[in-house]
C-alpha cells in the first residue's frame, strides 16, 4: 500500500494529525499497537482519570458538602466496581469514537507495531508477527511517552503501580504512597484520599508542582494538607521491600542524611514520563535525539528528509492538547499551509479539588527572566457565586508587562479553573492586555467575575475587594 502520510502512533498527537490530513486531502495511515486507538490519553491517562477524579469527587461531596446545603443525605457507600465501570465505559465511548472517525475519514489504521526501515518506508510487526511494509511521501512519529522508573523500585502494576495500576486498584488501599508530587501523584493521591486512603506523597523537591506558579503551589499544598495529604517534602524514596505486612519504603532527605521507613499498602511511582522511542529504528535511520526526545525543527521536521515528530516524544509541556495542536500544524505544513503553534499560549490544569489551571509566564520565570511586571489578584471568597457554592477556596492571578501592559501569564486556583482559564489563553493568543480584559463585560453572577475583577487590580481598580 502507498499513501501521502503514515503517523506512528494513535494517541491525541497521531489521531488528531490523521483527521487534519485526511481533510487536507491526504491519503493516510495510522500504526497503532495498542488494541484500541486514542494512545495514552484516551485509554491509560487523562481520560479514565478524569472519570475517576470527577466520580470520587461526587462521593466527597455527598459524603462531606452537602449538609452546609440544607441537603440531608445518609453517608454515601462506596461501589467501587461500578465507579471502574464508568471509567471504562467512559475510555471505551471515546476510543470508539476514534475508530468511528477514522472511518468517516478513510483513515486506514494498520494494526501493530510500526518501524522506520527508511525514509518511505514503514515496516509493521503484526500480532500473529508478520511484517509488511508501507510505502509513504511522509512519516510523522507521535509515539507518545511512558513512565519513567525508579531505580531499585520493581513497577508490578498490583502493589507497586504507575498511573495505570492506580487507575484500575481492586480496592482502596488503606494507605497510599506517593512518588513524586507532581500532576499525576496529586491527581490519582486525591482520587484515592476521597474514596478513604491515608495519602502519603514524597517528593523530591522542596515544592509541590514544580513548574506551576509558586504561591500557587504554597497554598494548594495548604488545602490539600486540610483534605488529609500528608507530605514529605525534599526527600526520595531509596527502596521499597515487600513483606507479610505490606510494603515498607525508606525514604531519605534529598541532600542527604538519615533514612527512614513508610509502610503502605500500595506505592504509586509518579516521577515523570519518558518519550518513547523504543524499536522504532531511530538510530539505525540517524534521527537525531537529544535526553531521549526526538529532535524536530520549527516545523516539526527531524534531521532525515520525510520524517516528522510530534506530541510527548518531541519537546515542550507533555499534554494532550499540545500534541493535538502539534499534529494539526505538522498536517497543514504538510499540505503547504502555515501550521503553527503557540507555545506561549499552552494552558495547563491540574484536575484535583479545587482546580489548579495556568497559561503563560509564572511569577517565577517573569522575575528569572528580569521582565517588569505587574500582578493583580482576586480571591474567590469576595465572589459572589462561589459564596454560594460554597467553592470559595483558592484565587486568580493576572500577570501583565509593566510598560505595555500585555498580559504574560495567568494563574487560577479554584472550582472550574480549567475552564475559566480560556479566556486568559483566547486574550494571550490575541495579543490582550489586563484592560482588554478589565473593560469586558463579564456575566454575573459567575466565577468568572474573579478573572475580571483580578485584571481591574492590575490598575488597583477591582470593585469587590
Ligand atoms: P500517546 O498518547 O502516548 O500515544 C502514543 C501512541 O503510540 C500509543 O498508543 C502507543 O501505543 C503508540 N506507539 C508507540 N510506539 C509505537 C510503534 N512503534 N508502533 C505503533 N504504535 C506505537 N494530558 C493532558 O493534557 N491532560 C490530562 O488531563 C492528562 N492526564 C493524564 C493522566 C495520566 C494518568 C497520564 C499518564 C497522562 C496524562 N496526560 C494528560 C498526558 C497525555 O496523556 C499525553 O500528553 C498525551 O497522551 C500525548 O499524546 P501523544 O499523541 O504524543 O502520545
Ligand atoms: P511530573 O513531572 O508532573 O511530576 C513528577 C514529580 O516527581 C516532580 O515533582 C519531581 O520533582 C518528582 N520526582 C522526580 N524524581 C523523584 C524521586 N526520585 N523521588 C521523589 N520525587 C521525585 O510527572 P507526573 O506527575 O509523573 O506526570 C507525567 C506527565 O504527565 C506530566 O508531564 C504531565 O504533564 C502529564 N500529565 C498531565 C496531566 C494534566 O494535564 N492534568 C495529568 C497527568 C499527567
Amino acid at each position: 500500500m502507498s499513501y501521502d502520510l503514515i503517523i506512528i502512533g494513535s494517541g491525541p498527537g497521531g489521531y488528531v494529525c490523521a483527521i487534519r490530513a485526511a481533510q487536507l486531502g491526504m491519503k493516510v495511515a495510522v500504526v497503532e499497537k495498542m488494541k484500541t486507538l486514542g494512545g495514552t490519553c484516551l485509554n491509560i491517562g487523562c481520560i479514565p482519570s478524569k472519570a475517576l477524579l470527577y466520580a470520587s469527587e461526587m462521593f466527597d461531596e455527598a459524603g462531606h458538602h452537602l449538609g452546609p446545603l440544607g441537603v440531608v443525605v445518609a453517608p454515601p457507600k462506596l461501589d467501587l466496581p461500578t465507579m471502574m465501570k464508568h471509567k471504562d465505559d467512559t475510555v471505551a465511548a471515546n476510543v470508539n469514537g476514534v475508530a468511528f472517525l477514522f472511518k468517516k475519514n478513510k483513515i486506514d489504521w494498520v494494526k501493530g507495531e510500526g518501524r522506520i526501515a527508511a525514509p518511505g518506508k514503514v515496516v509493521v510487526k503484526g500480532e500473529d508477527g508478520k511484517e509488511s511494509t508501507l510505502e509513504t511521501k511522509a512519516i510523522v512519529i507521535a509515539t507518545g511517552s511512558d513512565v519513567a522508573r525508579l531505580p531499585g523500585v520493581d513497577i508490578d502494576e498490583k502493589t507497586v503501580v504507575s498511573s495505570t495500576g492506580a487507575l484500575s486498584l481492586a480496592k482502596v488501599p488503606e494507605r497510599l504512597m506517593v512518588v513524586g508530587a507532581g500532576v499525576i501523584g496529586l491527581e490519582l493521591g486525591s482520587v484515592w484520599r476521597r474514596l478513604g486512603a491515608e495519602v502519603t506523597v514524597v517528593e523530591f523537591l522542596d515544592r509541590i508542582l514544580p513548574g506551576m506558579d509558586s504561591e500557587v503551589a504554597k497554598q494548594f499544598q495548604r488545602l490539600l494538607e486540610k483534605q488529609g495529604f500528608d507530605f514529605h517534602l525534599g526527600h526520595k524514596v531509596a527502596k521499597v521491600e515487600k513483606g507479610d505486612g505490606g510494603l515498607k519504603a525508606t525514604i531519605e532527605p534529598a541532600a542527604g542524611g538519615d533514612t527512614r521507613t513508610i509502610d503502605a499498602d500500595v506505592v504509586l511511582v509518579a516521577i515523570g514520563r519518558r518519550p518513547y522511542t523504543q524499536n522504532l529504528g531511530l538510530e539505525a535511520l540517524g534521527v537525531a535525539i537529544d535526553r531521549g526526545m526526538v529532535v524536530v525543527d520549527d516545523h516539526f521536521a527531524t534531521n532525515v528528509p520525510g520524517v516528522y515528530a510530534i506530541g510527548d516524544v518531541i519537546r515542550g509541556p507533555m499534554l494532550a492538547h499540545k500534541a493535538e495542536d502539534e499534529g494539526v500544524a505538522v498536517a497543514e505544513i504538510l499540505a503547504g499551509q502555515a501550521g503553527h503553534v503557540n507555545y506561549n499560549a499552552i494552558p495547563g490544569v491540574v484536575y484535583t479539588s479545587p482546580e489548579i489551571a495556568a497559561v503563560g509566564k509564572t511569577e517565577d520565570e517573569l522575575k528569572a527572566e528580569g521582565v517588569a511586571y505587574k500582578v493583580g489578584k482576586f480571591p474567590f471568597t469576595a465572589n459572589g457565586r462561589a459564596r454560594a457554592m460554597r467553592h470559595t477556596d483558592g484565587f486568580v492571578k493576572i500577570l501583565a508587562d509593566a510598560a505595555t501592559d500585555r498580559v504574560l501569564g495567568a494563574h487560577i486556583m479554584g472550582f472550574g479553573a480549567g475552564e475559566m482559564i480560556h479566556e486568559a489563553v483566547v486574550l494571550m493568543e490575541f495579543g490582550g492586555s489586563s484592560e482588554d480584559l478589565a473593560r469586558t463585560c463579564h456575566a454575573h453572577p459567575t466565577m468568572s467575575e474573579a478573572v475580571k475583577e483580578a485584571a481591574m487590580a492590575v490598575e488597583k481598580r477591582a470593585i469587590h475587594i
